[in-house]
């Protein structure tokens, strides 16, 4: 199988760099925008994450953590009563070696977008995909740092992302992002272990929300159309409630420029 690129976006954190790679990148890939206009969490902070994440992906297959599922079952189900058309820009962001992209392919989704810190996870689910993957962008990118182009995406999904930052200011920045990429109209589809979920996820510290709690931290901007609870079993035999909120973000103001 050829080589399908990966697009390394965290390597440009730094505003300078980012200032002179801006334009290029952009004829790279087309949904990048310009760079982020300020400095935000540290880049060694985002380097730490990073480094975690790529032992994790590295060092384990990816049916041995405790997140894997064959199939993305709830992911799935959920984007397809958004009814959205096939040709949707759909992005998994955190998407890591998830199988929700080979679930969205094969139900004839044809514009997807993967977003990952972890190039190693990417790299594992391309290698799983072959020939399909070339279909598939596939974005390193840390997820409160993102240079998306505004109004870029009409679903945004993350199963077990959000639920990692631990700062107001890192969710903060990640509403910020989902506010400025998502299209008016667009919706956003996030999955958190829920109050009786688990405290940690891979040795890290997480959140846990209910479904309201999770469209809080949005605000007004996102209309609630409904949530969903799971009960994953994970490769290991044990249980981790995960709780499902889906909205459609409703209003074009309040945006960051
Ligand atoms: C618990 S795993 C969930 C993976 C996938 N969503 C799934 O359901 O199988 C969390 C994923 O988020 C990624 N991740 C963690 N922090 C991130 C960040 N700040 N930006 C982008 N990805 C991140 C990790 O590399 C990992 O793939």
């Amino acid at each position: 199988m050829t080589e399908i690129p990966l697009l390394f976006v965290e390597k440009l954190t730094n505003n300078a760099l980012l200032a002179s790679f801006s334009a290029s990148i952009s004829e790279i890939h087309p949904i990048f925008l310009s760079p982020p206009t300020r400095e935000k969490v540290s880049i060694g902070e985002v380097m730490s994450l990073k480094t975690h994440w790529e032992d994790v992906y590295t060092n384990k297959s990816a049916d041995e953590v405790s997140w894997f599922q064959p199939h993305a079952e709830k992911s799935l189900s959920i984007i397809e009563r958004l009814n959205v058309p096939k040709s949707a820009h759909i992005i998994d962001v955190g998407g890591g070696a998830s199988h929700l992209v080979d679930d969205l392919l094969d139900n004839n989704y044809n514009n997807l977008s993967v977003l990952d810190i972890s190039a190693a996870a990417l790299k594992t689910a391309q290698r799983r995909l072959g020939d399909k993957a070339t279909n598939v962008r596939w974005l390193v990118e840390d997820v409160t740092q993102l240079s998306l182009q505004k109004h870029s995406i009409d679903v945004w999904h993350d199963r077990a992302v959000f639920h990692f930052l631990n700062t107001e200011l890192e969710r903060q920045q990640y509403v910020e992002n989902v506010l400025k990429i998502v299209k008016p109209g667009g919706y956003v589809v996030v999955s958190t272990f829920a109050e009786d979920g688990p405290k940690e996820c891979s040795g890290l510290p997480v959140q846990r929300y209910s479904a309201e709690g999770i469209h809080d931290e949005f605000g007004s901007p996102f209309e609630m159309l409904g949530h969903e609870s799971e009960a994953h079993k994970t490769p290991f035999g044990t249980e981790q409630k995960f709780v499902y909120c889906y909205c459609r973000r409703v209003a074009a103001n309040q945006e960051p420029e």
